[in-house]
């Protein structure tokens, strides 16, 4: 039988402003070769007012999916058919799949995350302590919560947005959460100082964007003698893959995630989503570490 030829590449990719440090295309294209498939990742640069055109663009060439990152996470919804449940809870979407032409707006970053954490434990039951209150704390604190987690502690410096997000998980959240039969107690505190780590605590994420490349010896306000080696501790920071927090956590014999766990582990599901085909996580994550070692990263510097 002749091997049928065809030079049509599926397309995918992410929408961003600016975007051109975002590193996702040197981690799923791997994964595309390495499933045999001859599909591409485009990073394309959309300014916010192009947003409209550029989705009716990924219709117009039948895109597969793509993912949204700053500022378009919450503005594309209004161009979308649909929303899965919990980027519908969290208002955010940062990946949409084209489900038989019609766009559906998801949000892998939470289950990025939840997906590594069921790697080292259960969630159910567990107690959280998210540090920020942005996009990323939004995204781990639903997912986590609809995976089980019963109590979430929320840490942010600035109150409004802090109360803000309270609100949400105590709220529309708590009760998508009881109506599982689970229940949710939350609570906020207002970060001044070095934050001390409550007794019991489970997991402590970092969902703050201290510690990001260049500023990799940046200090997170945290008393670390609080940390117990019993709480397992999340860094969302994918670059540098070992942050000072990361480095801290496992010296004092903490299990911890890294920042890049969550990346690959975000990047996995929407691979799933788009191809039907669970991508090789392994291939994901060298990928990254190939791209980030080609920057002086290295906590401390
Ligand atoms: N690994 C992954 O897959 C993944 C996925 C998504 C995001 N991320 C990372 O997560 C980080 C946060 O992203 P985001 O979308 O949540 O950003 P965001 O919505 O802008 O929120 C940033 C959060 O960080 C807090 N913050 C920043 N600097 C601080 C400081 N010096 N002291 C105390 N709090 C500080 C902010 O607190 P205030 O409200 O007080 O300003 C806010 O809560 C980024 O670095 C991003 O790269 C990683």
């Amino acid at each position: 039988m002749p091997k049928e030829l065809n030079f049509k590449q599926e397309l995918t990719g992410c929408f961003g402003f600016p975007v051109a440090e975002n590193p996702t295309q040197a981690m799923i294209e791997p994964a595309y070769r390495s499933m045999g498939l001859d599909w591409r990742y485009l990073t394309l640069e959309v300014r916010p007012e192009n947003l409209a055109a550029a989705v009716a663009g990924a219709r117009a060439f039948s895109f597969r999916g793509f993912n949204c990152t700053i500022p378009h996470k919450v503005a594309v919804i209004q161009h979308l058919d649909g929303l899965g449940e919990s980027a519908a809870l969290m208002g955010a979407v940062n990946c949409v799949v084209n489900r038989d032409g019609q766009f559906i707006g998801e949000n892998t970053d939470g289950k990025g995350f939840t997906a590594t954490f069921r790697e080292l434990a259960d969630p159910r039951g567990k107690s959280l302590v998210l540090l920020g209150a942005g996009g990323a704390a939004r995204a781990i604190g639903v997912e986590m919560a609809l995976a089980g987690c019963t109590k979430i502690t929320l840490v942010n410096r600035d109150e409004k947005r802090g109360r803000d997000l309270e609100a949400l998980f105590r709220g529309k959240l708590r009760e998508t959460v009881k109506s599982q039969g689970s229940d949710l107690a939350v609570n906020y505190v207002r970060w001044q100082g070095d934050f001390r780590v409550p007794d019991g605590t489970d997991i402590l994420v970092n969902a703050t964007s201290i510690g990001l490349y260049p500023d990799v010896n940046a200090r997170i306000p945290l008393a670390m003698e609080t940390v117990s080696t019993e709480t397992i501790v999340a860094d969302v920071i994918p670059n540098p893959p070992t942050t000072r927090l990361v480095h801290e956590a496992r010296a004092k014999g903490c299990r911890v995630i890294d920042g890049l766990a969550m990346l690959v582990g975000q990047g996995v599901i929407g691979v799933e989503y788009w191809t039907g085909k669970r991508p090789d996580a392994a291939v994901m994550r060298r990928a990254l570490e190939e791209v980030f070692a080609q920057v002086d990263n290295r906590f401390p510097r």
